[in-house]
């Protein structure tokens, strides 16, 4: 909608009238009719413009309960309209002190509205969840492998799966404790089991990608529709986990892990990693960390370094989502090769 310019409003007769009235008196020299008549005009003029300012009050009311609805939240579109309508209608009528006023309270308000879109972005962007690195982390780590597992599938983001689909892996294999639907069969071929158990034989995949699941091994994934029964059988699960996904990777291959970081948290349902239970879950894989990235969730996601965000928790910035996230490379050390002549 174009607001109305209130600035470029010109209060109409009345400043033109004491010079006409002097003009006047000047020309006439006091002619008795014209004196009459040019004082019926200002007395005429001076009752419309009272009329004017009285008929301002219920409207400058209305202005002020729009900007306490403005600054208490966000307007309605059909209130911000009413909004606009009473300013053009202040612009046409007020006199100019009334209009100086109204700029002001315009400005104020339009300043009110800037500042309430820049927080409503703001609270926008820290509702992209960590997803927002996780997925482009992994999408770009994929160098062309042949045999790929995917575990934790069964809940993984449309955006992530059709992703995945368009690199037309030849082997995809998804792993999770629960099938998934019809629609990620077509892209996986989907295995139903837990990671902690032998479900594949050593070294059967060249890349495994664990996006935003470690943490919820062996906790309650009720959540996820899953029975509690499932919850853990070891003491750090998550470290069972990814001692068992080392073994199933070729000699050369490479883990992709995600999780939630910052400070050590247990919700229960998910663990929120810090750099000691980090650097213990990478020590039980007995891989080498080939590259680690550390963001944090800043009104938008953006590189940190570990300990800027040690005091990080999940949740702690009033959306369910991590507050900081490791990103990391795990790699399988290659075949050593045993032929090789010393040179
Ligand atoms: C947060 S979701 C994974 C999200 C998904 N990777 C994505 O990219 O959006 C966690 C998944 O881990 C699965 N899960 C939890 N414990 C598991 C276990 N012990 N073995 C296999 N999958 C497990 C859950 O069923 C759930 O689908």
């Amino acid at each position: 909608m174009t607001r109305p310019v209130i600035r470029s409003w010109t209060p109409p007769a009345p400043p033109a009238l004491p010079a006409r009235i002097a003009a006047s008196l000047r020309r006439q020299r006091g002619v008795p009719g014209e004196i009459e008549e040019l004082r019926a005009a200002v007395e005429e003029l001076r009752a419309a413009l009272g009329a004017a300012v009285n008929e301002l009050a219920p409207l400058r009311a209305r202005v002020e309960e729009l900007e306490r609805t403005l600054s208490g939240g966000f307007a309605p579109a059909s209130e911000t309209a009413r909004l606009d309508l009473a300013f053009a209608q202040l612009a046409a009528t007020a006199p100019a002190s009334e209009v100086e006023r109204l700029d002001l309270a315009f400005e104020e308000t339009t300043a009110l509205r800037e500042a309430l879109h820049r927080r409503t972005l703001e609270l926008l962007a820290l509702t992209l969840s960590e997803r927002t690195v996780e997925i482009p982390f992994v999408l770009s780590q994929y160098h062309g492998e042949a045999r790929v597992l995917e575990i934790g599938f069964a809940h993984a983001e449309p955006r992530y799966v059709e992703a995945l689909q368009s690199l037309e892996i030849p082997l995809l294999v998804g792993l999770d404790l629960v099938p998934g639907n019809q629609k990620l069969a077509q892209v996986f071929s989907p295995v139903v089991g837990d990671v902690r158990t032998s479900l594949f034989r050593a070294g059967a995949f060249d890349l495994v990608l664990l996006v935003s699941t470690v943490e919820h091994v062996g906790r309650d994934n009720s959540g996820y529709g899953i029975d509690r029964d499932g919850a853990s059988i070891d003491e750090h699960p998550d470290r069972s986990a990814i001692a068992t996904i080392a073994r199933w990777l070729a000699p050369g291959g490479r883990l992709l892990v995600t999780v939630p970081f910052g400070r050590f948290e247990d919700h229960g349902w998910l663990v929120n990693y810090d750099a000691a239970h980090l650097d213990a879950l990478v020590a039980a894989s007995g891989l080498d960390v080939a590259s680690a990235r550390y963001y944090e969730q800043r009104g938008g996601w953006v590189p940190c370094d570990r300990d800027e965000v040690r005091n990080r928790g999940y949740g702690s910035l009033g959306v369910p989502n991590a507050g900081a996230v490791a990103l990391l490379e795990l790699a399988k050390s290659p075949p050593s090769d045993h032929r090789r002549k010393p040179s």
